[in-house]
């Protein structure tokens, strides 16, 4: 298999969609309002995580296009609980994609405690031979929710997916307390907002 040339389109749609959205975070910002997005992030799935998880799922080399959907993954990470919902309506109303799939791991965390809205997309690329539709995952989540993803999947790693019972149970609490402050950091929303609007009009004044 070569898969340089496989994994081509999907380096050419994480590069776009990285762009895209961090447009729209720019147009935000030009209009002095809260962004609802904080930072993007994007990786094109390594080799070896590709032939795992294909295994893994017993999907057969020549099926993975259509079997795999995070091959292309972006992450939107977000300050606030609410933002979520603002960048998922901006994503339904983009003309540039369509949204095959969406799972809802906040108002259904899953048993680790990971909570992130993922919304499955078919992408439209250029190549050489003409038009490509690839699929992509966009992970959206807040600041605290990918602390706690990030941290877990470290472990993860570490422990080759058999995290011990103790770990694991500390880090359903962690998750409970990155919920917990997602909702108090919702509660101050607004005093936050205002502030973050007056500092950034006295940074672009001086
Ligand atoms: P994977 O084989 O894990 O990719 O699962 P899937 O393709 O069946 O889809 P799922 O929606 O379960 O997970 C997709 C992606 O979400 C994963 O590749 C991870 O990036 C993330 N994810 C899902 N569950 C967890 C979790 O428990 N912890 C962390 N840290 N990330 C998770
Ligand atoms: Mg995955």
């Amino acid at each position: 298999m070569n898969w340089e040339a496989f994994l081509a389109p999907y380096v050419q749609v994480v590069e776009e969609l990285k762009v895209k959205l961090k447009g729209m975070r720019a147009q935000y910002e030009f209009e002095s309002r809260h962004s609802p997005i904080e930072f993007i992030t994007g990786r094109v799935k390594p080799v070896p995580s590709i032939l795992e998880k294909a295994h893994r799922k017993n999907t057969p080399l020549d099926q993975i296009e259509g079997e795999i959907q995070d091959i292309a993954g972006v992450r939107v990470v977000c300050q606030f609980v609410d933002d979520i919902r603002t960048v998922i309506d901006m994503l339904r109303n983009r003309k540039d994609f369509s949204i095959i799939e969406e799972k809802d791991y906040i108002t259904r965390q899953k048993d680790s405690g990971y909570r992130s809205y993922h919304v499955i997309i078919k992408y439209p690329v250029e190549t050489v031979h003409g038009e490509k539709k690839v699929l992509a995952e966009i992970q959206i989540r807040t600041l605290a929710m990918n602390f706690w993803a990030t941290n877990e999947h470290s472990l993860n790693y570490k422990y080759d997916g058999q995290i011990p019972s103790n770990i694991k149970s500390r880090l359903k609490r962690a998750a409970e307390a990155a919920f917990k402050l997602d909702e108090e950091m919702s509660l101050i929303k607004d005093e936050v907002q205002e502030a973050q609007r007056i500092f950034h009009k006295n940074k672009s004044t001086h």
